[in-house]
């Protein structure tokens, strides 16, 4: 049987330690083979942001809009007010969340794929003293695009905001260093660039801010940031019954990022490869939805030739052996699709997938 190559952006190809550790015999997760366990993925995800002593992480069973969603309905107070900073699909699901728990949002004009401007959020903020939290994405993923953290960041501290980073699609792939970006807050999950499976997601935040986040104060059972930091805290564990067998495959994936390959290095071969990738295509003529120097080490957005249906080629793609995305809302509709290099993707892999999309393209 032929595998399908996934060049999608999550779920993503795993190696073959992190699909195995799915066959650990089972625990309880009450147990204290389970808080070992969880005290160590802990240790590693908050390796992963580069954060030091003044931070803490807990892990989260469901996607990424689990994370996102247990950080947003259990941080704010009831008068704050949350800046959002939105160019694409994922920017939206923040706002979404925000408008779902009624919460008073400030909202600067930006199309998706526009880079977001230090310029115009600094006007945001002088014009609205009583906003207390600043949100955005890291890795807008419906464009490929890196937004500015490290500019953001600087404001949220000249201006002393929380600063919230969904970082779900950058976490493992891009470099993240929430100490000298003045990340108070963000998200990520396993099943991108980290090379673990959908299903587990995971926040790393200021522990002096957690502090401050009762279980009270947060609009959701499940999904409440308190209740999380509190159990985790006294006992090392989850409030309630956690997908204990993903937590292995979390844990394993890291290990393979932080020890294995070296973080460093996976970010190099996510480089290498989407630079195979993006040489490839441009020399095939297609064009991008953004300049390169403004796209993600994992992510590309491009156009198909006219002549071409995107069902179509997308299918013949996946006949052939190798899966894309389509892109999202009214992208899909331009012809637009995504390649991402995520997960066990390699050089090798790139070279081929070239070959088959040529193929493909030129048969339409
Ligand atoms: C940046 C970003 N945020 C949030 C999400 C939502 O994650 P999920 O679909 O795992 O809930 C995604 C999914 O691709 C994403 O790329």
């Amino acid at each position: 049987m032929r595998l399908p190559m996934l060049f999608s952006p999550g779920p993503v190809m795993v190696e073959d330690c992190v699909r195995y550790s799915l066959l650990h015999y089972d625990i309880c997760h009450r147990g204290y083979e389970f808080e070992a366990m969880f005290q160590d993925t802990q240790q590693k995800i908050l390796k992963l942001f580069q954060a030091d002593e003044n931070y803490y992480s807990l892990i989260i069973s469901g996607s990424g809009t689990s994370a996102n969603e247990t950080c947003l309905s259990s941080m704010f107070q009831d008068k704050d007010k949350v800046l959002l900073l939105s160019n694409g699909v994922f920017g939206e699901r923040l706002e979404e969340i925000i408008d779902k728990y009624r919460i008073p949002k400030v909202k600067p004009n930006y199309d998706w794929a526009e880079m977001i401007t230090a310029d115009k959020a600094e006007e945001a903020l002088r014009e609205n003293p009583d906003i207390s939290v600043i949100a955005m994405v890291f890795h807008e993923t419906s464009t490929g695009m890196i937004n500015p953290v490290g500019e953001i960041g600087r404001l949220a501290r000249e201006y002393d905001k929380i600063f919230f980073v969904d970082c779900v699609s950058a976490a493992g792939g891009e470099f993240i260093d929430v100490v000298n970006n003045n990340i108070d807050i963000c998200t990520g999950v396993a099943g991108k660039c980290v090379g673990g499976f959908p299903g587990s997601a995971y926040v790393c935040a200021r522990e002096s801010l957690l502090r401050l986040i009762s279980a009270d104060q947060g609009k959701n059972v499940y999904l409440n940031l308190g209740k999380h930091y509190e159990i985790a805290k006294k006992s090392h564990q989850t409030p309630n019954t956690p997908n204990v067998t993903l937590f292995w495959a979390l844990n394993k994936a890291l290990e393979h990022i932080l020890e294995v390959e070296g973080l460093e290095n996976r970010i190099a071969r996510y480089q290498k490869c989407a630079k195979i990738l993006r040489d490839g295509l441009r020399d095939m003529g297609l064009k991008f939805l953004i300049p390169e120097g403004q796209m993600s080490n994992t992510v590309t957005s491009v156009f198909l030739p006219a002549n071409v249906k995107l069902k179509e080629f997308m299918a013949a793609m996946e006949d052939d052996g190798h899966v894309v995305y389509a892109g999202k809302g009214k992208y899909e509709a331009m012809g637009m699709f995504q390649v991402a290099n995520m997960g066990r993707i390699y050089p090798d892999d790139c070279w081929k997938f070239l070959e088959v999309l040529k193929r493909n393209i030129e048969k339409s």
